[in-house]
């Protein structure tokens, strides 16, 4: 049986359109879903919107909308934006589908049943835009310690789940997982957060209906956060007459989410999770913010990049290298077009561009297009031809331990390698000697399977450029020498006809950007 890979998104709140953070965490794990199908594992890629709770409920009112209509026209767009980034998912929750609404209603009877929820009366406060509870100690300068927005008032009939009961455990499954929580930084601040003391959680409210409703208390509906966390295991068909996919797949080996949702992640999810009797995810990487210089990209600033204009200029593959190369692991970056341009400019026309341009024009121009047998290494091949073979087991590496940004890093050690072996092996004056036409094939044979090598390799981060590369060196048709097992140097076959016919990554002039 094939090992499994079970990774999720966020399921984002339909109160807006998507920006280029959002779209970051999506093609982040869309890279790590594509380079665990690339290496041999059955994936399952979720994501999804989040569509209950009083800040969706307020947009749509103050739209003159229902909520459904408001959230249906929203979800459509995300789901246009996933087409555009290529998103290779696998199934897309709404957390307003009768499947998922069923086993969060399951869950909260049943943890009711065993009274870990009771019923009291909450005093306190709540942040709308984060739908999050605080106490008034919490509070900074009486606002959102989250976000900084103004907080309201509640005082409400509420039913309460008592996270403290279950801290300890929590605590244990942390330390004997050091793996659970990524980065570092993040685990350590769960862990003091959660020997800080855990207060009981308020999961229900009564001043809104745009909700799930508590199947023994319909007057009330589910806590948004108990609700959306639930998709992870509903989208599975836990608990349904169907759950093949959540016998197979749970549970989750990564749970990708921004820094600000870590806690509800790793602390609240989690005790849902040991409480229903369900065992828990891997592990929930937390990765950096993406910011403006004006601060925080958000929603309510109004300061937002929209991914789809950046797709329309650029294209897909370009926007999400800079995403991926651009936010080192678990840390914030500054997005700024000028650094998007030139990334484009650098990485993928000088630097890849150039070596898949340079090497099948030189296959044009010496050897008629045609992949000649290759002579005998040298020693100059020897620390190439090493590299290559380094890299795929060195990338691996890096993808599991989440560290894209490297991993794209160890993949343009190679690209860079390649474009110096040119300069090192000068074919241009192997090409002017006769005597030496056998070592020039070996050069140029070597710079193809370095390219063949590059090809496959950057398709998790960049699907549409492999294609492109497999074009024009003549092995469109060759799927057996896409795959990830084909990284074994010397299977691309002497014969092949090469064709420069399209320039990869064109330059962008810098000033165009006004
Ligand atoms: O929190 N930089 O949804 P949300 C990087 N519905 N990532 C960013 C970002 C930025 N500037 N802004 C947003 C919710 N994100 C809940 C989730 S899950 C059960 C429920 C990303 O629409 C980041 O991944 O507010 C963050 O965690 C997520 O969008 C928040 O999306
Ligand atoms: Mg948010």
């Amino acid at each position: 049986m094939k090992k499994t890979f079970y990774i999720t998104t966020p399921i984002y709140y339909p109160s807006d359109r998507l920006h280029i953070g959002h779209a970051y965490t999506t093609v982040a794990a869309d890279a790590l879903a594509r380079f665990k199908r690339l290496t041999g594992y059955e994936v399952w890629f979720l994501t999804g919107s989040d569509e209950h709770g009083q800040k969706i409920e307020r947009t749509a009112r103050a739209k003159g909308m229902t909520p459904k209509e408001y959230v249906d026209q929203i979800v459509a767009s995300f789901k246009h934006l996933w087409a555009s980034l290529d998103i290779s998912y696998n199934d897309f929750i709404r957390t307003t589908e009768e499947r998922h609404k069923r086993v969060v209603q399951a869950i909260f009877q049943k943890l009711y049943d065993q009274g870990d929820i009771y019923k009291a009366s909450y005093q306190g406060w709540y942040c709308t835009p984060c739908e999050t509870f605080w106490t008034e100690s919490r509070l900074v300068d009486g606002k959102c310690p989250d976000c900084g927005r103004p907080v309201e008032f509640t005082q409400e009939e509420s039913y309460f789940f008592r996270l403290s009961r279950y801290a300890d455990r929590l605590l244990r499954y942390i330390e004997e997982n050091p793996d659970f929580i990524l980065p570092p930084s993040r685990r350590n601040e769960m862990i003091s957060f959660i020997k800080g003391g855990l207060e009981d959680l308020c999961v229900s409210r009564t001043t809104f209906d745009w909700g799930i409703p508590v199947p023994f208390d319909p007057r009330h509906v589910i806590y948004v956060w108990v609700d959306a966390l639930t998709n992870y295991v509903s989208a599975l068909g836990y608990g349904s007459d169907d759950d093949e996919l959540f016998r197979k797949f749970w549970p989750a080996d990564v749970h990708l989410v921004g820094k600000d949702i870590v806690r509800f992640h790793s602390v609240i999810w989690p005790i849902i999770l040991m409480a229903a009797g369900i065992e828990l995810p891997r592990q929930v990487v937390g990765h950096g913010w993406l910011l403006l210089e004006s601060g925080k990209m958000s929603k309510s600033k109004g300061n937002v990049v929209d991914p789809l204009v950046l797709i329309e200029k650029y294209g897909s593959d370009a926007v999400r290298y800079y995403l991926l190369r651009e936010l080192p692991f678990g840390a914030d970056g500054y997005y700024s077009e000028e650094a998007l341009v030139n990334r484009i400019n650098t990485d993928l026309a000088n630097d890849l561009g150039n070596l898949v341009s340079r090497t099948l024009g030189m296959m044009e121009k010496y050897t008629g297009g045609r992949l000649e047998d290759p002579g005998p290494v040298e020693g100059v091949d020897e620390d190439l031809i090493e590299l290559a073979l380094q890299t795929p087991t060195a990338v691996e590496e890096l993808m599991d331990r989440r560290e894209l940004s490297a991993a794209l890093a160890a993949i343009w050690r190679l690209v860079n390698r390649a474009n110096k072996y040119v300069d090192e092996t000068e074919p241009w004056a192997l090409n002017r000697d006769p005597a030496r036409r056998e070592r020039l094939c070996r050069v140029l044979y070597n710079l193809a399977e370095c390219v063949r090598f590059i090809g496959v390799l950057v398709g998790p981060f960049m699907p549409r450029t492999p294609e492109r590369i497999w074009r024009q060196l003549g092995i469109a048709d060759r799927p057996d020498l896409h795959t990830w097992e084909s990284l074994r140097w010397g299977r691309l076959p002497a014969g092949l006809t090469v064709r420069r016919t399209e320039i990869l990554f064109p330059r962008i002039d810098p000033g165009s950007l006004g």
